[in-house]
């Protein structure tokens, strides 16, 4: 064993292959469990789009977190992980009718609406079966959040949700439906929101939309702000825990909550973010013209993010005490943005050693591809590998 890594284990399994280590993750979710249960009326779900593996679904919903899902798909593995169906809700702007189906059949706890179209198709689909469903509705706050521009989502120009002029209309098509009932309302601004100044300007959108809707006195009990919160890429040991405190916290001081009224988070990257790394072999270690590279046989097929978002991962030689030394670090994916980090300092490397991506426990296996016939990267918890 080296550092938190069982080395001697992860030599008997074939690479690329996930590892999460179950105590940073109970760690995480103790601690999400400790800071939300300071407020009566806080209740945190997980965002499944994050990591779907089984075995972390599993330990999720133990520790009692409900779960967000954005598709069919989503719902089935929550619902195989045990999740109880009325702390299920479900988002994304392109529901197709067999996921409202299946939504449906399981009496969910919400659909998180975003635009009439679907609002017509929900209340057809639950008129057919008999139901009613509950729906929030997914308003664009036009907040931007200081974070990467493919992950901002609450902005007037992304596809999300229903402009918040156009809320009260919406609200006025729901009423005269007979098969859905509107209970609240759902908002996302982005993701690896490390600026709790993005989510005061949230609720200060939030806190104008529930005076609109006392002034007509309407009554949601369902307040359901998203996720968002981002965890600390450079240091995955110092900090294996996101500042659930001043997040939570954040939203107390900020938002005019009614007493009758649920406040919802659906957290993705702060709960398995830190857990989880991508654990690679390197195949050859070559020396270019005025660099040398360590080719890994992990690319990013089996991580994305960094070719996708330019994000950085610590990338660590787990197996190595040689001086360091500095590479480029590279994937075998014939793509030149299959590239995990330049000029990288890493403990001496040779073919062999086993290199840590890490920080890679949301939205890394998950987001994994086929690309060039590659197989899948397996996942395994540290329960497993003891
Ligand atoms: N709720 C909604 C409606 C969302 O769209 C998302 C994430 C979440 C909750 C969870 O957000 P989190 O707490 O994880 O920030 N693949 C990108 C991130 C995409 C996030 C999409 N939506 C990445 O690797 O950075």
């Amino acid at each position: 064993m080296k550092g938190t890594f069982p080395i001697d284990k992860f030599r008997e399994l074939r690479t690329p292959f996930y590892y999460y280590d179950t105590k940073v993750l109970r760690d995480t979710l103790a601690c999400i469990r400790t800071e939300a249960s300071r407020y009566e009326n806080y209740s945190v779900h997980y965002a499944v789009k994050a990591n779907a593996n089984p075995k972390v679904l599993t330990i999720i919903r133990e520790s009692g977190l409900g779960a967000d899902c954005v598709s069919g798909g989503e719902i089935r593995a929550a619902i195989k992980a045990g999740f109880p169906a009325d702390k299920i809700v479900f988002a994304g702007v392109g529901k197709a009718d067999w996921e409202i189906n299946l939504g449906l059949d399981y009496d969910i706890f919400c659909f998180n609406v975003e635009s009439v179209p679907e609002l017509e198709i929900i209340n057809e689909l639950a008129a057919a079966k008999g139901k009613t469903a509950n729906v929030a509705f997914r308003i664009n706050p036009n907040v931007g959040a200081h974070t990467h521009a493919n992950i901002t989502t609450g902005l007037a120009e992304n596809k999300f949700g229903i402009s918040m002029e156009d809320m009260d209309h919406v609200i006025d098509v729901a009423q005269e439906m007979q098969n859905v009932k509107f209970i609240g309302l759902h908002f996302h601004i982005g993701s690896q929101i490390l600026d709790m100044g993005d989510f005061v300007a949230l609720c200060n959108r939030v806190n104008e939309l529930l005076d609109k809707l006392e002034a007509r006195r309407i009554r949601i009990g369902h307040v359901n702000v998203g996720g968002g919160l981002g965890i600390d890429y450079g240091h995955p040991d110092r900090q294996p825990v996101p500042d659930f405190k001043s997040y939570f916290e954040t939203y107390d001081n900020c938002l005019k909550l009614r007493p009758y009224q649920t406040l919802h988070f659906e957290l993705g990257r702060s709960v398995v973010g830190q857990c989880g790394s991508l654990i690679s072999k390197v195949l050859y270690v070559k020396q270019g013209a005025n660099k040398q590279f360590a080719i890994l046989d992990a690319g990013m097929t089996d991580l994305i993010r960094p070719a996708l978002y330019q994000a950085f991962h610590k990338i660590e030689n787990v197996t190595s005490d040689a001086p360091q030394q500095t590479y480029d670090v590279v994937g075998p994916i014939c793509e030149s943005s299959d590239v995990f980090g330049k000029a990288v300092d890493l403990n001496g490397v040779k073919r062999g050693d086993l290199i840590a991506l890490r920080s890679a426990g949301a939205y890394g296996e998950i987001m994994a591809s086929g690309y060039n016939c590659r197989e899948l990267p397996q996942g395994y918890t540290s329960d497993e590998l003891v």
